[in-house]
């Protein structure tokens, strides 16, 4: 996903506007560039592949200017290229863009017919070219941009420099997040408050439509009727040293052994101590007014959904649906009456979720999120949002954020169990009991770290690994596949154990990894009979159980990892640091980009 920074300074703006892209790395990129205006002249630099290029750049070519705004891009329309690169500029414009402006193609025919020309294939060129008309027509920047804004569809966040204006920059938000950033006779502009964390903590986030008139005194906001609106100021509390790898070689790596910490707050807050009562914020949730719980998410966050069907129907035995967002709202589901509509979601920005949270808004009985941004478009449009407190999550690949999703969502199903009576005090304590000390046990999972890294060095020869799971388990097992598949770009599948002789035993040989997510549970020995179908063919099975489990079903494997004993419904949280574990090792021996791979975004603001 693409990121904005913009500030209008009392010093040079090229090194902070820099420095702030490089808060907003972790998004994901493949380009980056900066505009200011300097005397009243507009200048740009812009380089391919990371900051570092950009930052040489600049190095033997400085960009003077105390204003100026700056973008990391990752690649919707055009290649990433210098020329595709932003902040694009017509003229006297340079504007900076996070999202797609759906109707572009219609607004370039209409250029075109004025005989104007394109330099790019972006998106965003129009709008510059858009803007940099109307002034031409006799508009101010600031009437010009707003007219611009009128035109376009789809989602964005947009930041706007013009030529001669060494104190404004205009911005906008429909879809995309944008935060306003108020500083000390200097203002900002920001995708996230974490690129403005060094700067300042008054933060000021725009709502759906809005659009910001900023200068060094600060900012005037109209909302989508161009009624002056009143936002927020509010301070952010980021914890600076949440932004940096404290002592990892990766943030994944910081963030997967941050889990213990950051589950006993999760734990702390629904849950407080001396009491064995679920607690949830807001107006929280009479779960005997719910008939179905409709769960909507993507990627991991949708594995988590995933993982909670299986503790609500079983615990509270309240019937579920799970949906990828981006198919969701397509097949039109009937929300019946009595339907609580659950979004989760770690940056709660994505748009397919966002955009399933607002197909339901009219329609279910209640709109509740779990997210682990609380200020996020998802947590702003629910009824009531549910923290993680994972802390700021950098690493691409979603770690500690799953782990936190799937702590809050089971002491939710926990309360949901506790309302319609499905569960006794004896059994509701023991899963308290369970989940109070689950900081230890995941504490001792991670000390299997070195026997991981070493499953990895062979796992990272594997061309294809299949993962296996079953029953509560089987959603994690999706989630190993997806991480590893992710970060280490090694093709992995997942499928419930029971399943793989339907077809995908097909697919064993030698060659094969089986990674095999199997505690000693109810399903063990159903789970163990799938392994010595796998180990028949000479496919090779890693086992990853418990002591029992292994001492059980060690033989014939290629290779084991033992993980603490814990109660079956708290195994998929346990298990997840193996998964996790596994991939990250497998991906740091294959030398790729662990925090920032290739393709991906860390929130996915575009449908
Ligand atoms: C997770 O490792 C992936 N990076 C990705 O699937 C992610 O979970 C998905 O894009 C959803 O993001 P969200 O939780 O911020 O909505």
């Amino acid at each position: 996903m693409c990121g904005i920074v913009g500030i209008l300074s009392n010093h040079e703006a090229a090194p902070t506007l820099v420095e702030a892209l490089k808060r907003l790395e972790y998004r994901g990129y493949d380009s980056a560039g900066i505009a200011t205006v300097n005397k009243g002249k507009l200048g740009r630099r812009r380089a391919v592949g990371k900051l570092v290029n950009l930052n040489d750049l600049l190095v033997h070519d400085p960009l003077p200017g105390k204003s100026g705004i700056g973008h990391t891009r990752w690649a919707t329309h055009g290649a990433p290229t210098v020329s595709n690169a932003h902040p694009h500029r017509a003229g006297c414009v340079a504007v900076v863009h996070n999202g797609i402006i759906e109707n572009y193609r219609d607004l370039r025919g209409e250029l075109s017919e004025c005989g104007i020309e394109f330099q790019t294939e972006t998106d965003t060129e129009t709008v510059a070219l858009l803007t940099e008309r109307y002034i031409t027509d006799g508009l101010d920047p600031v009437e010009a941009a707003f007219k611009a804004l009128d035109r376009l569809e789809g989602a964005f966040a947009l930041a706007f420099l013009f030529d001669g204006e060494e104190d404004l920059i205009v911005a906008a938000r429909k879809g995309s997040p944008l935060a306003i950033g108020h500083g000390d006779g200097e203002m900002y502009v920001g995708s996230d408050a974490i690129a403005l964390a060094p700067l300042t903590d008054r933060i000021t986030y725009l709502e759906e439509g809005d659009r910001a008139i900023v200068t060094r005194s600060g900012v005037e906001i109209r909302d989508q009727h161009g009624a002056l609106a009143n936002r927020n100021l509010r301070t952010i509390q980021i914890d600076t040293s949440q932004v940096d790898k404290g002592g990892h070689k990766h943030y994944m790596a910081k963030e997967i052994a941050e889990q213990p910490h950051v589950i006993a707050e999760a734990i702390r807050h629904y849950l407080p101590v001396g009491d064995d009562m679920v607690h949830l914020p807001g107006d929280g949730i009479d779960f005997t007014k719910v008939q179905r719980l409709t769960m909507v998410a993507c990627g991991t966050a949708y594995y988590a959904c995933l993982t909670a069907k299986y503790w609500f129907e079983k615990i509270a035995r309240l019937p579920v649906e799970v949906d990828v967002a981006s198919e969701f709202r397509y097949r039109e589901p009937p929300i019946t009456e009595g339907t609580l509509a659950l979004f989760v979601s770690q940056s709660g920005e994505t748009a397919d979720t966002l955009a399933a949270l607002r197909f339901c808004q009219d329609k279910a009985d209640k709109i509740v999120s779990v997210v682990n941004v609380p200020e996020s478009s998802i947590a702003r449009e629910s009824d009531l949002a549910l923290p993680i407190y994972a802390g700021v999550e950098i690493g691409v690949a979603s770690t500690k954020a799953f782990t936190c999703q799937l702590a809050v969502l089971l002491m939710l199903a926990l309360k949901a169990a506790n309302d319609r009576g499905e569960i006794s005090a004896e059994d509701l304590a023991d899963h308290v009991s369970g989940l109070r000390g689950l900081p230890n046990t995941l504490n001792t999972a991670l000390e299997q770290n070195d026997a991981i890294q070493q499953a990895a060095q062979h796992l990272s020869e594997a061309r294809d690994v299949l993962f296996l799971g079953r029953g509560v388990m089987y959603p994690l097992a999706h989630e190993g596949a997806l991480k590893l598949k992710e970060i280490s770009y090694i093709h992995a599948e997942a499928y419930a154990s029971g399943e793989l002789k339907h077809g995908p035993i097909a697919l064993i040989d030698q060659h094969m990894p089986v990674v095999v997510l199997a505690p000693r549970d109810a399903l063990f020995d159903k789970t163990v009979s799938n392994m010595q179908e796998v180990m028949a063919r000479k496919g090779k099975v890693l086992l990853v159980s418990d002591k029992d489990g292994l001492d059980e079903a060690r033989d014939g494997t290629w290779i084991t990892i033992q993980m603490p004993p814990i109660m079956e419904n708290l195994t998929p949280i346990l298990y997840s640091i193996p998964a996790q574990l596994l991939a990250y090792h497998t991906a740091v021996a294959k030398g790729t980009d662990v925090d920032q791979p290739r393709n991906l975004a860390k929130s996915v603001t575009v449908e």
